[in-house]
């Protein structure tokens, strides 16, 4: 562990679905029942903002009996107990991170429980159902207000910092996420250029696992702890 100073996590849906919380690219998954266009993209938005409501309403609605698991835990452990840096880049918009504990953290793709106005641009914590009547609290106009997540078609939230982290890792940890999605999809290939020991923790192999020093499939409840049990008694 002493060598690996600097360590960044990058999480993707196979994280929570444990917590009971659907994956995006499994055959039950959420893209399996939605087309992404609809529900997803600045286009499907301006066509349908209601169908685009209803959608994050009941993952909301969803999420609030949701609780982080034995792998969110240990993550958190990790943050707590390593001597050097441990950074989290999640994909994901719920809260299980947060409610595991851990701090260093980023969404990139947002936030299911914060609100955007996008007239006046403010965000709010939100755990209430949002519609195109919803006026923004902070600018009082109905009609701009949408889900704090990032859509496709859309720039992920803190590629700056991001990139600042990747490049200094010395160890990159994917866990649960398809490789489908750029840019987290690239992650892996910048870690590697910048020398850093890159592991993937998921279900099956992914798209890009070719590329991973070190792999190890299973359910994230079992592998991560796992893992991270032998990470800090190295
Ligand atoms: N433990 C570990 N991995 C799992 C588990 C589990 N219990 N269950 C599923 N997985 C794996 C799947 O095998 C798959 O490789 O998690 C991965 C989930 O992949 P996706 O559904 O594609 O989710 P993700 O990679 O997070 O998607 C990226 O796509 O639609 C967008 O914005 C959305 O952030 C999301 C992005």
């Amino acid at each position: 562990m002493a060598r690996f100073s600097n360590v960044v996590v990058l999480t993707g849906a196979g994280l929570s679905a444990e917590s009971g919380l659907s994956t995006f690219r499994d055959k039950n998954g959420i893209w399996a029942k939605y087309d992404y266009r609809d529900v997803a993209t600045p286009e499907g938005f301006r066509a349908n903002p209601q169908l685009v409501h209803d959608f994050y309403n009941s993952r909301r609605r969803a999420h609030a009996g949701v609780k982080p698991n034995a792998a969110h835990l240990a993550l958190a452990r990790l943050e707590r107990e390593h001597a050097g840096s441990v950074t989290i880049v999640t994909q994901n918009i719920d809260a299980l991170h947060e409610a595991a504990g851990s701090r260093n953290l980023i969404h990139m793709h947002g936030e299911l429980l914060k609100a955007l106005c996008a007239l006046c641009g403010e965000r709010q914590a939100w755990t209430d159902d949002l519609s195109v009547e919803t006026p923004c609290p902070a600018c009082s106009h109905k009609g701009g207000m949408r889900p704090d997540v990032v859509w496709f078609g859309e720039m992920p939230y803190e590629m700056e910092r991001i990139y600042e982290v990747l490049t200094s890792a010395h160890l990159f940890i994917s866990i649960g996420t398809s490789g489908n999605v750029y840019p987290a999809a690239g992650f892996v290939a910048t870690t590697r250029e910048a020398g850093a020991h890159t592991v993937e923790l998921n279900l099956e192999p992914s798209e890009s696992a070719h590329l991973f020093d070190e792999t190890l499939h299973g359910p994230a409840t079992q592998i991560v702890p796992a893992y991270i049990n032998r990470l800090l008694s190295r």
